[in-house]
């Protein structure tokens, strides 16, 4: 956790900006459409300040990338070049290791044996290798892409795999292999050049294997895919998101292609800020990754009928997700693979800058090109106004639907109540998605609440005090106390002084974690150099980091220049009515508790010691507002 920077971590993921002292982006965690996401180098914490999920970097990497808090930290160990010592697994262990993570394994596995195989294999230098060097690609992007070749013969790799400790199960599941009837293992890949997919944190989660061309000739198919399982479904990835990502978010813009060699390709000429989605319509999972980089999109696309048909689908759901779209269909049916080859990267950024075109001016040309038929026109009209419905800024709705008018002829106005329509639908649809989402959402966030607290509910008391342990812990409120025994005199905390009042009448919270909390700051309270919300947020116990991420970030959330400086007055004064105020919550929720008892009792016995407990808690509710009135005038 020292070593690990968090702008730096999270900058993987989300593109972030400085602000201030801290930094700014759109929020991973739901659907952000302004950056309401902040994070704060100098305490290690993030926070949304739209949906609430905050936390140290630990914490981050297990929300974002879905692992338990050990793996989050194997993650951090290995971004950071830390070794961390594991011994390698028995065949025993290999077989205990949960599904997704064996998975990662073979796949991980896999990757370095098919890219050896291209290196050092006699076939897989001639063939392999001598595939890829007849495309042109460089050592360094082979290297870059860990792109790698499977033996043909049925069973190289899983022959290999098999051997080195893998079990079939997982071969099957990864779809490397398929099993037969007769529990014959055979590779999937076999005879194909091998492209990696890797998710946005750089793990392998697929393949895609290209046949040479030639075998292409006749029925095969010229690429396979992993089928999807439970570390890939394909619709969500993007091929090249890990080696693109810092490029897309640099120049804010991200080139959408259809193929791997397309990716491939264009990085080779120095482009890096492209992804492809390998053929199939975009998914608004696709998008929401892509936007956290950037709200900016170009597709390029061959300019045949299916590159066409490809920049059409799914692209209002981009519009929907307020990005920004242009369309460039490449000349001469010519993919961005063999554009790129000619192409130096700057003769073809600007290049793509001069003859890209707005999506919706794409979509009129497109659809209305040679269409006379009236029903057909109308129906791309619609289709049309459609795209322009979804789109969120009003004024450039405005602007799209005077362009259609007047290249369709269609009045303004008719248009316009079109489009009107369209919208009123829209967000029906949208509020009855939202509904569901949130009812979703809170019950999550309601079962985690009370996954934090064991079933132990704080009041707002003890949460305002045990803020001030987080915040404010180390800090002195009493000075020169005289020890009416040993007559010497020393200095109390906030924390020392919390905890000496609470325990001296056997009282705490009722909240486990914030037990904890209060004990471990009066431990270190005397170090030097202690700060109570540096050590808590970065707490090594997840869940006292994240309440204690919680507690302390509406602090910085303001401007320092706005931030009230509080002297060590008004900060005595605030715990001492803290502190007289959970005592009374106390007081009076037992006096609640006797008095509703004492209903219920017919024992006289009993009924005595009742009235007797109550008797003395009436005596210290008065001498418990005795006291606080005389120290709080004091
Ligand atoms: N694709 C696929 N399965 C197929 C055909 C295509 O998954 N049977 C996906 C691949 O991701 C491929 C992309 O669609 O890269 C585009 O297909 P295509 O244009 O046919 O291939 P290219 O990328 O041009 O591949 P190459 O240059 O190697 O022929
Ligand atoms: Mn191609």
């Amino acid at each position: 956790m020292n070593a690990s920077n968090i702008v730096e971590v999270i900058s993987d993921f989300v593109s972030l900006r400085k602000t201030g002292t801290s930094y700014k982006g759109l929020c991973p965690f739901h659907d952000d459409r302004t950056p309401s996401f902040s994070v704060s180098p100098v305490k290690g914490v993030y926070k949304c300040f739209s949906c609430g999920a905050a936390g140290n970097v630990v914490k981050f990497i297990m929300e974002h990338e879905q692992l338990t808090y050990p793996e989050a930290l194997k993650w951090l160990a290995n971004k950071y070049h830390i070794e961390v010592h594991e011994r390698e697994l028995t065949s025993e262990e290999k077989q205990q290791e949960n599904e997704r993570e064996s998975m990662f394994l073979v796949n991980e596995w896999a990757a370095k044996y098919f890219n050896d195989i291209l290196h050092n294999d006699v076939d897989g230098m001639a063939i392999g290798m001598q595939y890829f060097r007849s495309r042109g690609f460089r050592d360094d992007i082979i290297h870059k892409f860990q792109l790698g070749f499977c033996l043909s013969g049925r069973h190289a790799f899983a022959d290999a795999a098999l051997k080195a400790g893998f079990q079939k199960e997982f071969l099957v599941k990864t779809g490397l292999c398929f099993e037969r009837e007769n529990g014959e293992l055979v590779d999937r890949f076999n005879g194909r050049v091998m492209f990696p997919w890797l998710s946005v944190s750089g793990k392998v989660t697929a393949f895609g294997g290209r046949l040479l061309d030639s075998r292409t000739k006749g029925v095969s198919q010229k690429y396979v895919n992993s089928p999807d399982s439970v570390v890939y479904h394909k619709e969500r990835e993007l091929y090249g998101i890990y080696q693109a990502k810092k490029a897309i978010a640099k120049h804010d813009l991200v080139y959408m292609v259809e193929g791997y060699t397309d990716v491939v390709s264009m990085h080779q000429c120095g482009i890096e800020n492209v992804v492809a989605n390998s053929g199939t319509a975009l998914s608004v999972h696709q998008i929401r990754l892509l936007h956290r980089f950037t709200s900016n999109i170009v597709l390029l696309y061959d300019g045949d009928a299916a590159g066409q048909h490809a920049a059409l689908r799914g692209t209002d759901m981009l519009l929907a997700e307020a990005m920004n779209v242009k369309v460039l269909l490449l000349p001469d049916g010519k993919d961005p693979d063999e554009f790129a080859r000619s192409y130096s990267a700057e003769d073809f950024r600007k290049y793509i800058e001069d003859n890209q075109t707005d999506f919706i001016v794409f979509k009129i040309n497109v659809l209305l090109k040679g269409v006379t038929d009236p029903i057909k026109r109308s129906e791309a009209v619609g289709s049309i106004v459609q795209s322009i419905s979804v789109i969120k800024d009003p004024i450039l709705r405005d602007t799209y639907i005077r362009e259609c008018a007047n290249r369709t002829g269609v009045s303004e106005r008719t248009l316009m109540e079109q489009m009107n329509r369209n919208i009123y639908s829209n967000r029906e649809q949208q509020t009855r998605e939202q509904q569901q989402h949130r009812a979703a959402d809170i019950e999550e966030q309601r079962e985690e609440a009370q996954a934090m607290t064991s079933n132990q509910s704080a009041s707002k008391v003890e949460q305002m005090l045990i803020q001030a342990v987080v915040r404010d812990g180390e800090k002195i409120i009493f000075r020169d106390v005289k020890d009416e025994n040993s007559g010497q005199t020393y200095n109390l905390t906030v924390a020392q002084y919390i905890a000496y009042d609470l325990g001296s009448d056997n009282l705490g919270f009722s909240n486990e974690l914030y037990t904890k909390i209060l004990q471990e700051a009066v431990e270190h309270c005397g170090e030097e150099g202690f700060k109570a919300e540096e050590y808590f947020t970065q707490h090594a116990d997840i869940n006292i980091a994240s309440v204690a991420v919680r507690l302390s970030v509406d602090r910085f959330q303001l401007a320092e220049s706005l931030q009230v400086k509080e002297t060590e007055q008004t900060l005595r004064d605030r715990v001492l009515h803290l502190v007289a105020d959970l005592r009374l919550e106390y007081v009076s929720s037992r006096l609640k508790e006797l008095n509703a008892r004492l209903k219920q009792v017919k024992d006289p016995k009993e009924m005595q010691e009742i009235i007797e407990e109550i008797m003395k808690i009436q005596s210290l509710r008065s001498s418990l507002a005795k006291k606080t009135g005389s120290n709080i005038l004091a």
